[in-house]
């Protein structure tokens, strides 16, 4: 590290800050965590904002923490002191080392104040202050804060923030922050043009809990009581044109605040609520205090622009911000390793609100979905990590799947274990115990044995052991012993940095079906298999037993059991756990597929017959249907398979898919013509329909039938909302029919300009199972609309890319070298949003020698590239071990 201990010249301090990241700063351990030295009861922070060149004055008023000698060490980050000042006198004592300014002090409480000036509209990282739009946000978390002024940026310092914004007030007419207004006013005489707002955050918080807004933006206004009678003021910010997109957002915050209090006691506690959208967002949203940011996506919605999954996406996410408040906020954590403690929890809490909104079976299939797409692939890979990971090189990298989807996993087992009572009486205790300070995991699973008499030990090591565990399941019957014998066995795969693995504890919801009457033999049992085997006996089992096993995937693992096609497709029509009934169709769906590629010809019967049966069960509701029916994606067939063959995958779907569709062709043509249609309303029936219809659709094409594409395009003119004009365009955009290039241009030009729609266009073709996709996806990157500027472009179509596994793994390395050339670019301009989109490069030891090889090549030299950012140089590197 290059330490410089000498301010004179601004050139040592600039040239410490501009050497390549990655070897500037070594792994973070966790086991390194030290209490903060020094802490910063109060925060006082002016703004003179301005796109290039803001000031930004920072009084932090700092007490020693503890007998020790140690001087203050703040963060900063692209940005050097042009001031230091201790109790208002300039001092020239300070020093920099590497990201940090060092500050001797003498005694035990001090005033410190800095001076920076910092340039938002250089900011193309997107983290710190930057511009979008032509306004001005912020994004802190992680480590953000320090590209704004120097802090100690660690959650850890809790402060309590008062803070002063100026600008001008033409361009910055709403000028936003933290907590509560204060007050605000035009700025006297010769700063002419210029206005200020001043507000206050009670509660103290963290740096990267620190946002501020200014811009040109209209509100749409809304009030919550709470149950203890305080109203508050809500208000989702938006550009004018925009404003009546906002109503979902603002219901379903409404909706929201009501579930926490009903469900987990938890009242909200400032004044007001305000909610921002942003063009230019590096994730989903951020759950500032008071201030939440969104990526618009995540806020704007209307029935011509946004499908159905949108608007629950919409819900989810507001939810999700909303309940951080409590568990993020409140509480927050003691360092990064303990992210999941609110992200792992905030997950599963909003799961709940999404289940309580609509269909909860579909809520949990949809996210088991989303696990096995994103998490199981993870951790099955190079950048496997604990839930609570032990080391890292850049935190940004570590807001994971595995941190967020697993980490919820792990709360919903806690959930099962101690039962609902138990469970709300530890979450209840661990509020309590922790309001107003930085906790750990260990805390969390801590109250939870508190509360609930239960013992958690062996349940830590999900928090410690990286993998999916895998659970051999097998049944025997002894039918003249009326006995049946369940023997279970678990097996947790090595990982990175980990070869040898303990038995962990797998809450198993475990049912007994009979083969011949269908009907249950005895009620479901939670099993806690926590040996690495066991064995379950059952007694008075005269019928023939069927296993229904993980029911509502009760442990985030993967079964391998024996059961028959025969079995699965039984289960899939009889057992009355909706999502075991899924379940039990994907593994038919699974095996089928598995068998195919591997034999080359696959048997489809078993599936066949499955679906038809689904699809003629007028008990279902519409939504289940459409999930049941659908096949497991190329991606997740490859993660079956020790080696991945991605057109032999791909041919065998496909002959699935087609199958299915011929010989169920009246079927689906019913399906279609009978989901009633009628105008837009948002309502899970209504959704449930929409979705079985454009599932149907996709059948329909798949059969090859002639009129598929005129169906589709239909549909796609007819439509009154973007679900059904998307789903028949993502069915055209499969396929060669001359509908697809007339309804991809219609598309476009209906929607020019609006950039979350656009966005769609990019994706759908980008997802496309036509043969020249990669084609397709390298001259749409020319196209005048893309941008690696603005990370939803950039995902739409270099993430979708990675995610279609058949285009991206084209036997030539085209994909891999297209990936390559995207990223390395993009690292410049934003490195968190490059290492995100790395991972599909990372699956080489999946595939065979020549696309391993060529994998390889593109990670080397992404990792050989000068100048690279420790982002993406930590995810290509490990890619490579
Ligand atoms: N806390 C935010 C959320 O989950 C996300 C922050 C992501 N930060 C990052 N550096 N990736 O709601
Ligand atoms: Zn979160």
């Amino acid at each position: 590290m290059a330490a410089c201990s000498y301010k004179g010249t601004m050139l040592d301090v600039s040239q410490a800050i501009a050497a390549p990241a990655h070897d500037t700063v070594g792994p973070i351990s966790r086991h390194d965590y030290r209490p903060p030295a020094w802490l910063v009861p109060d925060t006082r922070l002016v703004f003179a904002l301005d796109a290039a060149a803001t000031r930004v004055t920072a009084t932090l008023s700092v007490t020693r923490n503890g007998e020790h000698g140690e001087p203050l060490r703040l963060h900063g980050a692209g940005q050097e002191p042009l001031a230091v000042r201790v109790d208002g006198v300039a001092v020239n004592d300070w020093r920099i080392e590497g990201e940090q300014l060092v500050v001797p002090l003498t005694g035990a409480t001090h005033s410190v104040e800095t001076e920076v000036v910092i340039a938002p509209e250089r900011n193309t990282q997107l983290m710190g202050l930057y511009a979008s739009g032509g306004n001005l946000c912020t994004q802190c978390e992680a480590e953000g804060f320090r590209r704004i002024t120097y802090f100690p940026d660690r959650p850890d310092v809790l402060s309590r923030y008062r803070v002063r914004l100026e600008a001008d007030k033409v361009r910055y007419p709403v000028l936003l922050a933290n907590g509560d207004p204060v007050d605000a006013g035009d700025m006297p005489g010769e700063s002419g043009g210029r206005h200020w707002a001043e507000w206050d955050d009670p509660f103290p918080k963290p740096s990267y809990l620190f946002a501020l807004v200014a811009g040109d933006l209209a509100v749409n206004r809304g009030t919550f009581t709470t149950a203890s009678g305080r109203t508050v003021a809500l208000g989702i910010w938006v550009r004018a044109t925009d404003i009546e997109k906002t109503h979902h957002a603002l219901h379903a915050l409404k909706l929201s605040m009501a579930w926490d209090e009903r469900v987990y006691g938890r009242e909200y506690d400032l004044d007001v609520f305000n909610v921002v959208a942003v063009d230019d967002f590096n994730f989903g949203a951020m759950e500032n205090k008071g201030l939440n940011i969104f990526n618009s996506r995540y806020i704007l919605a209307d029935p011509d622009t946004a499908t159905d999954y949108d608007y629950d996406g919409i819900a989810a996410v507001v939810a999700h911000e909303y309940f951080h408040n409590w568990s993020g906020n409140r509480i927050t954590c003691r360092d990064w390793f303990q992210l999941s403690l609110k992200e792992g929890f905030t997950v599963y809490r909003d799961q709940g609100f999404s289940a309580d909104q609509g269909s909860a079976a579909v809520k949990r299939i949809e996210d088991v979905r989303g696990l096995r797409a994103a998490q199981f692939p993870e951790d099955a890979g190079p950048l496997a990590h604990p839930v609570r990971p032990e080391s890292y090189l850049e935190i940004s990298n570590f807001y994971t799947a595995t941190i967020y989807n697993k980490g919820a996993e792990l709360i919903r087992m806690i959930a099962t274990i101690l039962g609902p009572q138990g469970f709300r009486a530890g979450t209840d205790l661990y509020f309590d115990r922790f309001d107003g300070t930085a906790a750990t995991c260990e805390d969390f699973v801590a109250c939870m044995e508190d509360a609930s008499g239960r013992d958690l030990a062996q349940f830590r090591l999900w928090y410690s052991q990286a993998g999916t565990p895998r659970v051999a399941a097998s049944l025997a019957h002894e039918a003249g012993e009326g006995r049946a014998t369940l023997r279970l066995a678990q097996h947790v795969p090595g990982t990175p940095g980990q070869p040898d693995k303990q038995p962990m504890v797998l809450p198993l919801k475990i049912k007994l079906f009979g083969g011949e009457t269908g009907r249950a033999l005895g009620e479901e049992q939670l099993v806690l298999l926590d040996q690495a085997a066991s064995t379950i006996v059952f007694d008075g089992i005269t019928e023939r037993p069927v296993l229904s096993i993980n029911r509502g995937f009760s442990a985030p693992v993967i079964i391998e059991s024996d059961r028959s096609a025969a079995e699965l497709g039984f289960l899939s029509a009889h057992d009355d756990d909706p999502f075991a009934r899924y379940e039990a169709m994907q593994q038919l769906m699974l095996d089928t597929l598995v068998a195919a590629v591997i034999e080359g010809d696959g048997d489809h019967a078993a599936v066949v017959t499955a679906v038809a049966n689904t699809l003629a069960d007028r008990a279902l509701d519409p939504a289940f249907v459409a999930e049941a029916v659908l096949l497991p994606s190329e991606s997740f067939v490859g993660d079956q398979l020790a080696l991945v063959d991605p057109d032999a995958i791909h041919r065998a779907r496909e002959a699935l898919r087609r199958d299915l569709g011929m010989r169920l062709a009246d079927q689906w043509r019913d399906a279609y013509e009978q989901a009633p249609t009628g105008p837009y309303v948002y309502s899970p029936a209504a959704k449930g329909h929409r979705r079985l219809r454009s599932v149907a659709l996709s059948y329909i094409a798949a059969s090859g039938a002639a009129d598929a594409a005129t169906i589709a395009f239909r549909q796609f003119e007819a439509a009154d909302n973007m679900t059904d004009r998307q789903g028949a365009l993502n069915t055209l955009a499969n396929g060669y029919a001359d509908e697809r290039e007339a309804a991809l241009d219609i598309f476009y030009n209906r929607y020019a300009g609006n950039g979350l729609v656009i966005d769609k266009w990019f994706q759908t073709q980008a997802l496309s199972s036509r043969d020249d996709t990669g084609r397709l996806v390298a001259e749409l990157a020319r196209h005048p609309d893309f941008t690696l500027a603005n990370p939803n472009r950039a995902r739409s179509l270099i993430g979708a890319y990675g995610a279609n596994q058949r285009a991206f793994n084209a036997a030539d390395g085209s994909g891999y070298r297209f990936l390559a050339d995207q990223l390395i670019a993009l690292d410049k301009l934003n490195p968190q949003t490059a290492a995100k989109l790395l991972p599909p490069l990372g699956r080489w030891r999946r595939f065979d020698e020549k696309r391993s090889a060529l994998m390889r090549a593109e990670l080397q030299r992404i990792v050989a590239t000068p100048g690279l950012s420790r982002d993406l140089f930590e995810q290509a590197s490990k890619s490579l071990a």
